[in-house]
């Protein structure tokens, strides 16, 4: 069950997702998720400012989150082009101007392009770390360092091994991941992410445990 990204490449998500007659996809596992994300957004007060998501997807969430909280200004981006076009899809169909975008961001990159203004309160990503090879993820925590304003926070959603120790459906889900492509998998989020959040001038504020062995993970730039 896979969603695919232009014809003859790897898929982008391993689900089946749908698509409406307006080009807006929808994702399954984001419908799961999506309430229990806003609900970290919420506590954690990520409600006002300037966001740029890497990996958009289907582009729900930021249309999702940006319905919930009237402070947010969502940028999308991804690397994918049919992922963009959803993402465009769902810009157009949303009844305020706070969505914008999608850019073509590589996360592996060192130039994220029209995102190189430093300045973001928020940077999130979600469910990409683990379908993606390391150099994605390790972009991204640079990025974050790079272009968040004192102060912004770098949000993170997905599974993660933690210090050596992982569920053992995000093992299966891991071992599925590298079947498909060996540089793919979960990460350690104690060896893998906070080491390289530090060297970015990141520090780990909160950890926040979500349904199906999944965390919310928010850093804070210096
Ligand atoms: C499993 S989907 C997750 C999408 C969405 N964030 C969600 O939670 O539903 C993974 C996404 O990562 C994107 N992606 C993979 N590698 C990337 C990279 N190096 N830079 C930016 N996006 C990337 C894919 O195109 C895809 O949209």
């Amino acid at each position: 069950m896979t969603s695919s990204g232009e014809p003859g490449q790897k898929p982008v998500a391993l689900e089946q997702r749908g698509e409406g007659v307006d080009g807006r996809r929808y994702s399954p596992s984001t419908a799961r998720n999506r309430e229990p994300v806003r609900d970290v957004f919420a506590a954690e007060g990520l409600t006002r400012g300037r966001v740029l998501e890497i990996a958009s997807g289907t582009g729900e969430h930021g249309a999702f989150l940006t319905e919930a909280f009237e402070g947010l200004d969502w940028t999308y981006s991804d690397i994918d082009p049919p992922s963009r076009a959803s993402q465009a899809a769902w810009r157009a169909a949303a009844g305020h101007d706070r969505l914008h975008g999608p850019l073509t961001i590589d996360a592996s990159s060192e130039d994220w392009g029209e995102a190189e203004m430093a300045g973001w309160d928020v940077i999130v990503s979600m469910n990409m770390i683990h379908i993606a090879p390391f150099a994605a993820g390790a972009g991204l925590v640079r990025g974050a360092g790079r272009l968040l304003a004192p102060g912004g926070r770098l949000f993170l959603y997905g599974p993660y091994a933690r210090d050596g120790v992982i569920a053992p459906s995000n093992a299966a889900f891991s071992e599925s991941l590298k079947s498909r492509d060996p540089d793919w998998g979960v990460r350690d989020l104690d060896r893998e992410i906070v080491p390289l959040a530090l060297q970015a001038g990141l520090s780990l504020v909160s950890v926040v445990e979500m349904p199906a062995n999944n965390l919310s993970v928010i850093f804070r730039r210096a």
